[in-house]
């Protein structure tokens, strides 16, 4: 057998969101100097998902992998590979990605570890998922974005406090014999870390710092929209094809103005785009999982069509996948 044969596919999609949906109406009768025109008008968002206290990445991350294994036919133990792409994981160490394997009850020994892109994490996960099997290495292996977003945000912030939800969305990608990924590419910039962070540090057994997230809303937009598109062209010529062959975008849920813009400049039709940023804000390395899996489960993304996910996080980083489903 030649290693070099082996594709990368998507086998199957999973996801969760905790509790009730809480609106921009229900964040104004917590006291949130906003309001529902204002979040909407900013942002396209309506409603987003709060895990209760004591619900952690993993719990989300585990419920996102069962959908996923299900839906691709597969046991627990098929998987000898998880990635948890996350940025509020549920402790410094052991890694989610372990926990989920153990709460999955896998036993084969199989490798497991977080990567932390913050929102790109997923972009990120799937990208490095894609290289373990395409040397051989592995079989299947579960690709997850997992977030409790809530955590990190200063309430009293309403620049940021009213953008961001938790949630989790997995895929099974397994080894085939044709693709499967086409193409996906990962940037870095570094030099952008101060225009969204969380700053704070454990020092001495305690949280230095600020733990709360901090972001320049209006650098961030203007980075978004322009990598965006610029990531989305690069991805499409590393596969050798044009917009045109693209059946649906799947972005980074973050802001429905940076979604359109990114449509508009790759030439895509919206009734193309999957947007479900009105129904779970921006829920960082879940959002493009999360929005994957809906299409799939909703009937708009069937098989065999092309798929482009992209994202863009702090760090500043980057990327993009153009898969067939
Ligand atoms: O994964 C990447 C994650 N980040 C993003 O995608 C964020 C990208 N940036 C954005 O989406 C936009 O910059 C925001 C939606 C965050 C903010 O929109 P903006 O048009 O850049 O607003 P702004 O920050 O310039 O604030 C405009 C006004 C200010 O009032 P004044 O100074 O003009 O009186 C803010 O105090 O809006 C006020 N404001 C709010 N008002 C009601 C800020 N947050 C709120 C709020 N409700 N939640």
């Amino acid at each position: 057998m030649s290693v070099n044969r082996v594709h990368a596919r998507i086998a199957g999609t999973g996801s969760y969101l905790p509790g009730e949906p809480i609106t921009n109406d229900d964040l104004v009768a917590r006291g949130i100097k906003t309001s529902d025109e204002w979040i909407f008008a900013r942002t396209g968002i309506r409603a987003r998902h709060l895990a209760e206290s004591g619900v952690s990445a993993s719990d989300l991350a585990v419920r996102a992998a069962q959908q996923a294994l299900a839906a691709a036919g597969r046991a627990p133990d098929d998987i000898d590979l998880i990635i948890v792409a996350t940025s509020t994981p549920d402790y410094i160490f052991p890694s989610t990605a372990s926990l989920v394997q153990a709460r999955l009850g896998i036993g084969n020994g199989g490798a497991a570890f977080d990567v932390q892109a913050v929102c790109c994490g997923f972009v990120y996960a799937l990208n490095i998922a894609e290289k373990f099997i395409r040397t051989g290495a592995n079989q299947r292996a579960l690709v997850i974005g997992a977030e409790v977003f809530s955590r990190i945000l200063d309430w009293n912030d309403r620049g940021t406090c009213v953008l961001f939800g938790d949630g989790a969305g997995a895929v099974v990608l397994e080894a085939a014999d044709r693709p499967g990924l086409l193409a996906s590419v990962l940037h870095a910039d570094g030099s952008h870390h101060g225009i969204l962070c969380v700053p704070g540090q454990i020092a001495g057994g305690r949280v230095t710092g600020d733990p709360f997230l901090r972001m320049d809303g209006q650098a961030v937009f203007r980075f978004a929209v322009k990598v965006l598109s610029e990531v989305a062209g690069e991805v499409m010529t590393a596969a050798g094809v044009s917009a045109a062959s693209v059946d649906w975008l799947v972005p980074h849920q973050a802001n429905i103005r940076i979604i359109q813009s990114t449509a508009k400049k790759l030439g895509l039709a919206m009734d193309k785009v999957v947007a479900m940023v009105d129904r779970h804000g921006n829920t960082s390395a879940a959002s493009i999982p999360l929005a994957l899996d809906h299409a799939v489960r909703s009937g708009q993304i069937q098989p065999g069509q092309r798929v482009l996910v992209e994202g863009v996080g702090g760090g500043f980083t980057w990327g993009a996948a153009l898969f067939d489903f």
